[in-house]
């Protein structure tokens, strides 16, 4: 066989594969940039039941006072967080941890800030059942959707041969959140479709800075390794973070890496939502954090000037999807 009909073969395998892939899920991602979008053989991504879990989600029927929904913390506008520094459930009580983004969730290997559930379907039944958030259940959730003048039909519809229960109420609002994607930003222009243009030169110069000091874990197209890390925070953390699934104080204070996707929109900042503005965060990492045993090596002082600072600030704001709102 002569080289180009090596190359020929090699070309068909790969658009054998592709094609493989696209008709695997069926649903389309922002762009070439993103991975195919993982999706469950028992829960695919039909229309009918992405439409059922969007109107689950926004539906405080869902609390126990049917007083709020998913909704209430995760708002569309602000790329699916609440704009508080910590949630507020059922009769005005509060949570402990900041409301963090949906979009791109699906991507997620895991959830929650100590990555204590691996699987979508059931991650719903942690707010659903924490009485800081929903204090209810899928028992009593289920009797009253059945009873509801609307839902069984769209359960019927967007699932044929089952019914109004646990595991389809689950998987509807897991669909559904697995729609939620972005990936429309100017940084999108330029780091996948090589637009340089889009970014001011203060923003290609944050640029510069965000590759040397933050990639290392802000990576990807999701703009998180998702790995748990001790960014120096505190020197002493209230919250156990990882600890709290792997009971090692080495992990205390480690925490899921966010996606920085949209941060612009996402105030406040960090898992209790202590710090208000993104120029805090970056005097934060600016300085090295504060001294704790599980900081990352990698975070160190970064003696930024006052532009660098701009620059890299200016350059956070490209990250925001410019189809939200
Ligand atoms: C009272 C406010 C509140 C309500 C109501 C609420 N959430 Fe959340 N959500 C949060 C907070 C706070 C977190 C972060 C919790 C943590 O990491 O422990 C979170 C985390 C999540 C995560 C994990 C994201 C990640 O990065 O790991 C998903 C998915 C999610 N919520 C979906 C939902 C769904 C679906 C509902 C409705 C069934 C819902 N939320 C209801 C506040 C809320
Ligand atoms: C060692 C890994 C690591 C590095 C390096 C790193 N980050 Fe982070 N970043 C994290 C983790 C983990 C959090 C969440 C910490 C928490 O909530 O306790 C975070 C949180 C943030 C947040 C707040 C996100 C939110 O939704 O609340 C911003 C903004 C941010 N980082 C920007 C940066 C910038 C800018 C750099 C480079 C100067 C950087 N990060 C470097 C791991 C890292």
């Amino acid at each position: 066989m002569n080289v180009a009909a090596v190359v020929l073969v090699f070309l068909m395998l790969i658009s054998q594969c592709k094609m493989e892939e696209e008709k695997s899920t069926g649903f389309p991602v922002p762009h070439h940039g993103f991975a195919e979008l993982p999706v469950p053989d028992d829960n695919p991504m039909r229309p009918e039941a992405i439409a059922l879990g969007r109107k689950l989600f926004f539906d405080p029927l869902l609390s126990r006072d049917s007083s709020i929904s998913c909704g209430s913390c995760h708002f569309p506008e602000k790329a699916f967080t609440d704009g508080r520094s910590v949630s507020i459930g059922v009769k005005g009580r509060k949570g402990t941890r900041n409301a963090p983004t949906l979009y791109n969730v699906a991507y997620h290997p895991y959830f929650f800030l100590e990555g204590g559930n691996p699987v979508l379907e059931t991650q719903m039944l942690g707010p659903l059942e924490t009485p800081e958030e929903m204090d209810f259940n899928m028992v009593e959730l289920t009797r009253r959707l059945e009873k509801h003048p609307e839902y069984p039909s769209l359960f019927a519809e967007a699932f044929p041969d089952r019914t109004v229960e646990p595991y389809t109420i689950s998987r509807a609002i897991a669909a559904y959140e697995r729609s939620l994607l972005s990936g429309n930003s100017d940084f999108d222009q330029f780091y996948f479709f090589g637009d340089s243009s889009v970014l001011s030169k203060e923003q290609l110069r944050g640029w510069q800075i965000f590759k040397t000091s933050c990639t290392h874990c802000h990576s990807s197209f999701t703009l998180s390794h998702f790995k748990f890390e001790n960014i120096g925070l505190y020197e002493h953390y209230e919250d156990y973070g990882r600890m709290r699934v792997t009971r090692d104080t080495a992990d205390w204070g480690k925490v899921k890496t966010p996606t920085l996707r949209n941060i612009a929109l996402t105030a406040p900042y960090m898992h209790d939502g202590s710090m208000h503005s993104l120029r805090e965060v970056i005097e934060h990492y600016n300085q090295g954090g504060k001294d704790h045993p599980n900081k990352s090596p990698l975070i160190q002082p970064l003696n930024l000037s006052d532009t660098d600072k701009d620059a890299l600030e200016a350059f956070l704001h490209a990250l925001t999807d410019v189809s939200i709102n």
